[in-house]
């Protein structure tokens, strides 16, 4: 063999295997050739992943840590896995944070920054980062317990990177007897120059108050008469109703169970707070839906985002507990919503209702905008000029009098229809077509949302990222996020009116660039 030939050869050998590594590469967290892992949501790089946990942010960086079972890809043993974001799209993995230990795994929770150092673990004027915890005793729950869940606290002095755990943990013991007694998150009162921690039990929340982290004292109850379902991940905070100064104060709870369309899912009750006791603005608890789709659960918002920014900016886990732990993705399960920048309104009839929409930093990763007029559509059923990747944006208004939607399709005969039902007033995702449905019966539905605005002309924003649909209609009054699993990517997408419609608005189109 000349040398020629044998360079050949080398690079035969190099070509075959770089394609067959192809297949098990390991993606980075955003950005991947991976069948139906998203390019601009956050994924794990591999294994396990539930509910968003303790996020805040501190010094240029939002720091998201999240349920995290690195051993398998169905849940089990808790650990809090981490990243960092400069811009909450963008996501850098790091190193496991926090690790089960003698006292149990490590549930969900919350995380602030001690600014005033209270809790007396800053060292050399930095203020700690604390992460407030459930601690899940497995050994306890096993030997039949009722009070295997209790609230731990850890500190961090560089930035989230190493944790210490309190040595007097836990700091809220279990009152003896809640099994479901988890998922503190803690904000501090000014007002009252006090941490408050709001955490779920069983079918309620319980407030707390602390001068420093460690020593807590209960403060009240809240919850709704003879409620059957279980509550979990609450967050507290106060938002100013958009438009004028008028405080709030936002209580979200996910609910395990009787979510609108099956399952588990997010609702909120907006009130007051005075520092022992949330009370719900009307005596009937009007209970609401921050997301009416299948899969946006324990949404909780970040703590500590600059005064000068003002935001509440939350995020969710894209999945249902129906099914989270059967879904068809090979190396690792779940993914995040988009965060959302929540706020309040009041409407003309006098309701108090929260809007969520996606976060503007998002709209930095768009590309490619075309905006198509009306008047150049020849057909009720109109192909728009997208291209093939399956990550796109879309953004609409029209009548309330008339139907429209999107069908998306893809090479693989999977179809997925997301719009406005005039009949019925109601929004609509429908993923019966949308792909693989056989790991869990239910899966393939048709879902609606109620239109809850109170305007002639409705409008909608659809956000794809290749096995995800976001629906944010009417500026964020109703939100609906789904997940579907189709064989190929959704390349093609069909604008479907009502024949001669002249109320459709210009329809602007995006493609997403991929955050790496
Ligand atoms: C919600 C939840 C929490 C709990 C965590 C365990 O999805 O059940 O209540 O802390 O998941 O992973």
């Amino acid at each position: 063999m000349t040398n020629r030939h044998i360079f050949i050869y080398i690079l035969f050998i190099w070509t075959f295997y770089s394609c067959k590594n192809e297949n098990i590469y390991r993606v980075p967290v955003t950005g991947s050739k991976e069948q139906h892992r998203p390019e601009f949501h956050f994924t794990p790089d591999s294994m396990w992943m539930n509910d968003p946990n303790g996020m805040v942010y501190f010094d240029g960086e939002y720091h998201l840590f999240y349920q995290y079972f690195p051993d398998s890809i169905v849940w089990g043993p808790m650990h809090w896995g981490h990243a960092v974001s400069k811009d909450m799209i963008r996501w850098q993995q790091l190193p496991i944070a926090l690790y089960p230990d003698s006292l149990g795994y490590i549930f969900s929770g919350s995380a602030v920054i001690d600014w005033k150092n209270t809790s007396g673990f800053g060292k050399d004027g930095s203020p700690p980062m604390v992460a407030i915890f459930t601690h899940h005793n497995i050994a306890g729950e096993k030997a039949g317990r009722s009070d295997f869940q209790y609230q731990s606290i850890a500190y961090s002095l560089d930035k989230g990177r190493s944790w210490t755990k309190y040595a007097d943990n836990p700091v809220v013991p279990n009152p003896g007897n809640i099994k479901d007694f988890r998922d503190p998150k803690v904000i501090w009162h000014e007002d009252s120059h006090k941490w408050i921690m709001v955490l779920a039990a069983r079918d309620k929340v319980k407030l707390y108050s602390s001068p420093d982290l460690k020593k807590w004292s209960f403060e009240s109850d809240f919850g709704i008469k003879n409620d059957a379902r279980l509550w979990e991940c609450p967050d507290l905070f106060p938002l100013k109703v958009e438009g004028n100064e008028e405080p709030k104060w936002v209580l979200i709870v996910s609910m395990q169970s009787g979510a609108p369309n099956k399952g588990t899912g997010t609702s909120y009750f907006i009130g007051y707070f005075d520092g022992h006791t949330f009370t719900c603005l009307d005596q009937k608890k009007s209970q609401h839906w921050l997301d009416y789709g299948t899969d946006n659960y324990a949404m909780v918002s970040w703590s500590d985002i600059p005064s000068s920014d003002g935001r509440r900016l939350a995020l969710g886990w894209m999945s249902n507990w129906l099914y989270a732990q059967k879904v068809p993705t090979g190396s690792w399960r779940s993914a995040m919503t988009l965060p959302r920048e929540l706020s309040i309104i009041k409407t003309e009839t006098g309701k108090y209702l929260l809007k969520s929409n996606i976060i503007r930093e998002f709209y930095s990763y768009r590309k490619d905008t075309i905006i198509i007029n009306p008047s150049s559509i020849s057909s009720d059923q109109y192909r728009l000029p997208l291209d093939q990747n399956g990550l796109y944006e879309i953004n609409i208004s029209f009548a309330r009098s008339e139907d429209l939607s999107f069908l998306l399709t893809s090479e693989h005969g999977d179809t997925l229809q997301v719009g406005y039902e005039a009949k019925t007033d109601i929004w609509f995702i429908d993923r019966s077509k949308a792909g693989k449905s056989d790991f869990f019966e239910g899966f393939a539905a048709k879902h609606s949302a109620p239109c809850i605005s109170e305007s002639d002309t409705i409008s909608m924003q659809i956000i794809l990222d290749k096995a995800s649909l976001e629906l944010i209609a009417d500026g964020g009054l109703t939100t609906m996020t789904d997940i579907f699993f189709p064989g190929r990517d959704m390349t093609q997408v069909f604008l479907i009116t009502q024949k001669g419609s002249k109320s459709v608005s210009d329809i602007v189109t995006h493609h997403i660039r991929h955050p790496e």
